[in-house]
C-alpha cells in the first residue's frame, strides 16, 4: 500500500515510523524532514500549499493520504483531496472546526451537553471586561481562562489570577496585537481544577475507537511551572485516566461529539483528540483537536500492537474495527527544546549523542525540528526531539528514557526532569 503523509514534525516522524512497520508499505511524505527521509520518500510541498498537495496526490496516486497537522485540515485539504477521489485520513474543514474554532467547539459542547467549563464568547472588549468582573468579583473565582478562538499553536491560552491582567490580555487579543489575530474572537471560561489527561480516538464518521490513555505535561518547567508549550512529555498509560474513566469519556464525550457532528452534517473522519480535566465532577473537555496530539502520538506508537496502516485506512473508508490492541508496557516521551522555547528560539546548534542514545534498549527518537547538514544533525526549531522508551512499568520506562536524554547534547538544550513524576 502506498501512503502519503502530509507534515514534517515529530508527530509525522512517529506516524511514519509506525506506518513503516506495516508490511509492504511505501511511504511518501510532504514536506517531511531529514529524519523522515530515512523512512519515506520526500516531496518538496509545504503543508499550506493546498493546490500543490492536491496535484501531488493526483500524480502520486497514493492508496491513502494521512494529514498530520491541523492547519491544512482547517484550510480544507481533506475536502480538496476527497473531491479528486483520494482516500483521506483527516476530517473535512467543517468537522475540523471542533479544533480550529474554539467558539464553535464550546457552543457545540453546550448544545450537545458535553461536559466542559462554563464559558462566554466575545468580540467586544466592554462585554469581555464585564464578564471578567463577574467571574472575579461576584463568583470569587481565583483564576479565569482566556482563549483565542483561532489556531495559535498551543500558545493561545492565558490563565489569569487578577482582573487587571485579564482585561489587559483581553484587550490585546481582541485588538489582534498578539497571536496574529487568532484572538479577535475570544473565549473566556471558568478555571477547572483537577488532573489533565488525553484520550484520542479514531473515528469513521459514525464509530469511535478510543486509543490508549495518555498524559501530557504542558508547561515548560518542572513542577508544572512557567508558560504553556505544545507539550513537554507524555506517559501512557496514566493513573489519571483509568479504564472506568476512559469508558465514561467515551460515553459522555467522544461518542456524543461524533454523533452530534454527524447530526449537524459534519461527519468526523480522522482522529479526535479530547484534552480533558479529570475533576471531582468527572471528566470535562478542555479542548478538542482534530488530529493526533504531539507528543502524545510519539508515546502511543511505542505501545501500538496493531497495524496503523490498516487502522487509518479503515477509518478513512468508514469501516473502523471494534477494537485496537496496545501492549501493557508503559511508554514515556521526553521532549527536548532549543533555548528560548516557547518564546523566540535560537537554532542551528549541533546535536551530539543521537546514535549512542538511540542504541540504548527500547529507545526510539523522533525528530520534531532538526536538519542534517551532511555531517551532523542540527536544531532547526524550538521543539527539537522527542525521546521515547517503553518498559515493564513507569519506573523502567522513565529510567530508559532519561538515560537516552542524558546522552544527547546541544547548546542550551532544555527538557523537563519530572515527566511521569506525578504518577508515582
Ligand atoms: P487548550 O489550548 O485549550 O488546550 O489549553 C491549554 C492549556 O491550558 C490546557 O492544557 C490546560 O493546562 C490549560 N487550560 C485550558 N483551559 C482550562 C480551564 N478551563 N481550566 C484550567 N486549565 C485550563
Ligand atoms: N500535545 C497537545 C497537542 O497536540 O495539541
Amino acid at each position: 500500500m502506498k501512503v502519503l503523509v502530509v507534515g514534517g514534525g515529530g508527530r509525522e516522524h512517529a506516524l511514519c515510523w509506525a506506518l513503516k512497520r506495516s508490511p509492504n508499505t511505501r511511504l511518501v511524505c510532504a514536506p517531511g524532514s531529514d529524519a523522515i527521509a530515512r523512512l519515506a520518500e520526500r516531496r518538496a510541498v509545504g503543508v499550506h500549499e493546498i493546490d500543490k498537495l492536491a496535484e501531488l496526490c493526483d500524480s502520486e496516486k497514493p492508496d491513502l493520504v494521512v494529514v498530520g497537522p491541523e492547519a491544512p485540515l482547517a484550510a480544507g485539504l481533506s475536502d480538496a483531496l476527497a473531491a479528486r477521489g483520494h482516500l483521506v485520513f483527516g476530517p473535512s474543514r467543517q468537522a475540523a472546526a471542533i479544533e480550529c474554532s474554539k467558539a464553535f467547539a464550546k457552543t457545540f459542547m453546550a448544545k450537545h451537553r458535553i461536559p466542559t467549563a462554563r464559558f462566554e464568547t466575545f468580540s467586544d472588549l466592554g462585554d469581555a471586561e464585564w464578564f471578567i468582573d463577574e467571574l472575579f468579583e461576584k463568583e470569587k473565582a481565583a483564576k479565569v481562562v482566556l482563549k483565542a478562538s483561532g489556531l495559535a499553536s498551543g500558545k493561545g491560552v492565558l490563565i489569569c489570577e487578577q482582573s487587571q491582567e485579564a482585561k489587559a490580555h483581553a484587550r490585546a487579543m481582541l485588538e489582534g496585537s498578539v497571536l496574529g489575530g487568532a484572538g479577535k474572537t475570544l473565549v473566556i471560561e471558568e478555571f477547572l481544577r483537577g488532573r489533565e489527561a488525553t484520550l484520542m480516538a479514531l473515528c469513521d464518521g459514525e464509530r469511535v475507537l478510543p486509543l490508549a490513555a495518555c498524559e501530557d505535561h504542558k508547561t515548560i518547567f518542572d513542577g508544572d511551572r512557567g508558560p504553556m508549550t505544545g507539550g513537554m512529555g507524555v506517559i501512557s498509560p496514566t493513573p489519571a485516566l483509568d479504564d472506568a474513566t476512559c469508558r465514561r469519556v467515551y460515553e459522555t464525550i467522544l461518542l456524543p461529539t461524533v454523533r452530534g457532528l454527524g447530526a449537524e452534517g459534519k461527519p468526523f473522519r480522522g482522529l479526535l483528540y479530547a484534552g480533558l480535566m479529570i475533576t471531582a465532577d468527572g471528566p470535562q473537555v478542555i479542548e478538542f483537536n482534530c488530529r493526533f496530539g504531539d507528543p502524545e502520538i510519539q508515546a502511543l506508537v511505542r505501545r501500538l500492537d496493531d497495524d496503523l496502516v490498516e487502522l487509518l485506512h479503515a477509518s478513512a473508508r468508514g469501516e473502523l474495527p471494534s477494537s485496537v490492541r496496545f501492549s501493557d508496557q508503559t511508554s514515556v516521551c521526553v521532549v527536548m527544546t532549543a533555548p528560548g522555547y516557547p518564546g523566540e528560539t535560537t537554532t542551528g546548534q549541533a546535536i551530539t549523542g543521537l546514535d549512542e542514545a538511540s542504541s540504548l534498549k527500547s529507545v526510539e527518537i523522533f525528530h520534531a525540528g532538526t536538519r542534517f547538514d551532511g555531517k551532523s544533525w542540527r536544531t532547526h526549531s524550538g521543539r527539537v526531539l522527542g525521546v521515547t522508551a517503553v518498559g515493564k512499568n513507569l519506573d523502567e520506562a522513565r529510567q530508559r528514557t532519561y538515560a537516552a536524554v542524558e546522552k544527547i547534547h546541544f547548546d542550551g538544550a532544555h527538557y523537563r526532569h519530572d515527566i511521569g513524576g506525578r504518577a508515582v
